[in-house]
């Protein structure tokens, strides 16, 4: 816990005033800024030496304020009081306090006393300043993006500093001092804090009636988040100014959907992105590349994307090539087009500091490297050794910086991988390296390095390829992040430990608004085996984002590479992804356009179930799948529990009613799979080499016939998967809804959209789960049931089947 004793507590209001959009009050001669950004949104700011930063980070995208909502304002000797139809913001004159109710009077903040009775609405010292608010020791607070540990985080504190992990040098201050047994000694281990992404947003939980509130603290300086308390959290940073948004919620869907209208959203993804990638850190050659290429097509395994790590490059100079293992750039790529590959490269942000290399002469020449306060160009230690940092906090280091991705990409790659972007200095400490052409000290952008690095990568690769969807990878990030890139969790183990964490870190970076993560499926460090390498590739084809990704001097991890029953059991396992990408393709378009999450922790769709509070080794994917991955050794069975509804098995078509807990046996060959009742999920008829080209004719609509009455939504978009058409309406939506009355079952599908010039499906399979007379109506004419389906003729247009079940 960070002392702060020593901290000067804010204890009187002197006045206030009322605003346009709310309340200013003076207090220690600093000024209060609340502001109403929604009915059930407030801002609080408050000034340092009297006057704001208007802009504190980069990671609210929109006017906040540029809603009128309405709000009264009404005051006694005590209180001044801000009502919305949703909210109020209680704000108390002497002692200083600031408390936000729902209309109902439940809570959303108050401010905590503590054992004197002073409160700590805001407190400060030399810049740094803390708050405390009030909890019940048995509420649950999720959220913070990616952290270690469970998906519940009380009971544990965190600090927002993007730090390469496995770097010991970065890493000494952080496990120092820790006894051995405190697993936060190691930095391997599945507790180690901090890590490479910061984002100071989380919720809380209620206990009592399951409610939840949102915090996301808009500041980019080295954060400390205690839940360690009984009574009170504390949240503190080191600087910059206090700015908090408030969400009163009290659903954790509409928070997420606030806070990521503040902080934007995910962009629609090019399709690709969605398959299999294969990636190695290995001295590939072009032959080598092209065979394993080939060798993918061979056996039969889908796969979209070949990656290549740094030894790529020329003595790992970003932007060049190594001639001799790669002769003929242009034409390797063409070949592996025509195959249905697309290749990534890993770009750094750190430049060689190598005179004469032109990408660091043209950075000199164009002053947008980070310099120190003395005025040098600050440098660090990445791969190359000595290594200059592009300043990304300046336009001019942004668009030079887009403009090389750019041209990269534009030498035939699909996409680009931006790694060491904390930014990893190695041996040497990052604090000498400012921002801005030295002007800003190095706390207030760390953790946005690898923010500013996205936003001008993807702002240079939209300005060259307007129409061209962009893919950009990133390890680090900061609130926003899923604007611009996807993140995958950095480097983590080859155990069952880390698969297992990879579970509740990409959930809980889900429920922060970054929607597109993946974990190197087998591990990144450390030889992986057989059924490790398995139970990962069946877990990992069911999240978003799947790349196969390990370290150079460990075994080798294809597909094939423990023979020919593993082989046939991963290829199942991608196979099974590639079926599914219409359904999590449209997961994707929705968390796009609403924020929700693709893998979510089942405590989004069912806040008031006490058990999903702590759940975290079984998740949903999209609305509809809820998958239960094999997390230990030689397991022959595990614990899965089912929420509230009808679950599917997958696997044998078995329904079952939740809420419950129940066995599920694990053979190898599979992973617990089960689809909600009410539910329409799409597939593909068949799994393809590649998602380049393919456009099937017909599309699979299976539905699950929910046990009990009610009726369910689904989702399916199609469309070119590449362009942003799609965007104007150039697409094919289908709204399916499930509707059970008594024994009576209806489909009804709606279709908008206008098409686009791809678009060839002409009919919808419709496979029913669940039992149900073999009669259906289709538009009122009669069809017999085959086996459970029946072909639709459909070529993007509304219809309605009706059903019995028996
Ligand atoms: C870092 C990355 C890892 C990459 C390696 C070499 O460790 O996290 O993914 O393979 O650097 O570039």
């Amino acid at each position: 816990m960070i002392d702060t004793s020593n901290y000067v507590r804010f204890e009187r209001v002197d006045s206030f005033e009322r605003i346009e959009h709310g309340l200013l009050a003076r207090l220690h001669g600093e000024q209060l800024r609340i502001e109403v950004v929604g009915d059930d949104v407030v801002r609080v700011k408050l000034s340092r030496g009297g006057s704001f930063d208007e802009s504190p980070t980069f990671a609210v995208c929109v006017d906040p304020l540029a809603d009128r909502i309405d709000f009264v304002v009404d005051e006694s000797d005590e209180v001044v009081r801000l009502r919305t139809s949703a909210m109020v913001v209680s704000l108390w004159l002497e002692p200083f306090r600031l408390d936000v109710h729902r209309t109902d009077g439940t809570p959303v903040v108050e401010a905590a006393p503590d054992l004197a009775g002073n409160y700590w609405t805001y407190a400060t010292l030399n810049d740094a300043f803390t708050i405390r608010r009030r909890t019940r020791p048995e509420d649950a607070i999720y959220g913070l993006g990616e952290k270690t540990g469970h998906q519940n985080r009380r009971g544990r504190d965190f600090t927002l500093w993007n730090t390469d992990i496995l770097d010991p040098a970065r890493t000494k201050e952080f496990t120092a001092g820790r006894p051995p047994e405190d697993l936060r000694s190691e930095r391997t281990s599945i507790e180690f804090d901090p890590y490479y992404i910061s984002i100071p947003f989380f919720y809380h939980q209620s206990h009592r009636d399951g409610s939840m509130i949102g915090s996301f603290v808009d500041n980019g300086y080295r954060g400390h988040y205690d839940f360690t308390a009984r009574d009170e959290y504390r949240i503190h940073f080191a600087g910059g100014q206090y700015t908090e948004y408030i969400f009163a919620g009290p659903r954790m869907p509409d928070i997420l959907s606030s806070y990521t209208r503040l902080t934007g959203r995910m962009a629609i993804p090019p399709m690709w992105s969605l398959g299999y990638h294969q990636c190695r850190w290995a001295k590939y050659t072009q032959t080598a590349i092209e065979q394993l290429a080939q060798r993918h097509r061979d056996r039969d395994i889908p796969c979209d994307t070949l990656w290549l790590d740094i030894e790529y490059m020329d003595g790992y100079r970003v932007f060049t090539w190594n001639t001799e293992a790669f002769p003929d750039v242009p034409g390797m790529l063409t070949r592996l087009g025509q195959q249905g590959f697309g290749v990534i490269t890993i770009i750094d942000p750190g430049v060689k500091y190598d005179p004469g290399y032109w990408v660091f002469d043209q950075a000199i020449q164009r002053n947008v490297l980070c310099k120190t306060d003395g005025g040098d160009v600050y440098i660090g230690q990445v791969w190359p050794g000595n290594t200059a940092f592009p300043d990304f906090v300046t336009e001019a280091a942004r668009a030079w910086w887009g403009e090389l991705n750019a041209a990269h990409v534009q030498s035939g790659l699909v996409g680009i991988w931006n790694d060491m972007n904390e930014p990893a200095t190695g041996a040497i400490p990052p604090d000498a390296m400012r921002f801005g052409g030295g002007q800003y000290p190095h706390e207030r952008f760390h953790n946005q390095y690898a923010l500013l690095m996205a936003m001008g990568t993807t702002a240079g690769l939209l300005d060259a390829m307007p129409d061209k969807r962009t893919f950009v990878l990133s390890r680090a990030g900061f609130s926003g992040i899923q604007r611009y890139a996807a993140n995958w969790m950095g480097d983590n183990m080859a155990n069952w430990d880390h698969l297992w964490l990879s579970v509740p870190m990409a959930t809980g970076l889900g429920i922060s608004g970054q929607a597109f993560v993946g974990a190197d499926v087998g591990g990144f460090e450390g030889d992986t085996n057989a059924e490790l390498f398995l139970r990962w590739m069946q877990y990992a084809t069911l999240t978003p984002f799947c790349r196969n990704h390990s370290a150079i001097g460990w075994v080798d991890q294809y597909a094939w590479s423990w023979g020919e029953v593993v082989e046939d059991l991963v290829r199942d396992a991608i196979r099974l992804r590639y079926r599914l990408l219409p359904y999590i393709y449209t997961s994707f378009v929705t968390a796009s356009e609403t924020g929700a999450p693709v893998q979510r922790p089942l405590i989004f769709d069912h806040q008031h179930d006490h058990v999903a509070r702590d759940l975290d080794d079984e998740y949903l994917l999209g609305p509809d799948l809820l998958v239960a991955p094999a997390l230990r050794a030689g397991l022959t069975a595990r614990q899965v529990y089912l929420p509230e509804g009808t679950w599917y098995d997958w696997h044998t078509d078995e329904a079952v009613s939740g809420p419950r807990y129940i066995r599920a046996e694990l053979t190898m060959d599979r992973i617990p799979l089960y689809a909600r009742g009410g539910a329409v999920i799409s597939m593909w008829p068949t799994a393809p080499p590649s998602t380049s080209g393919y456009q099937p004719a017909t599309m699979e609509l299976h539905v699950f016939v929910p046990a009990t009455d009610g009726s369910h939504r689904s989702v399916l978009q199609e469309d070119d998967g590449t362009t942003f058409a799609a965007n104007d309406g150039a697409r094919v939506r289908t709204t399916f809804e499930v509707t059970r009355a008594g024994r009576q079952v209806t489909v009804r599908a709606d279709v908008d959209g206008d098409g686009y010039p791809a678009f060839v499906r002409r009919q919808f399979d419709l496979v029913i789960h669940g039992a149900v007379a073999d009669i259906v109506v289709v538009d009122g004419a009669q069809r017999t049931l085959d086996g459970g389906r029946v072909g639709l003729a459909n070529d993007g247009h509304a219809f309605t089947v009706e059903l019995q079940a028996t």
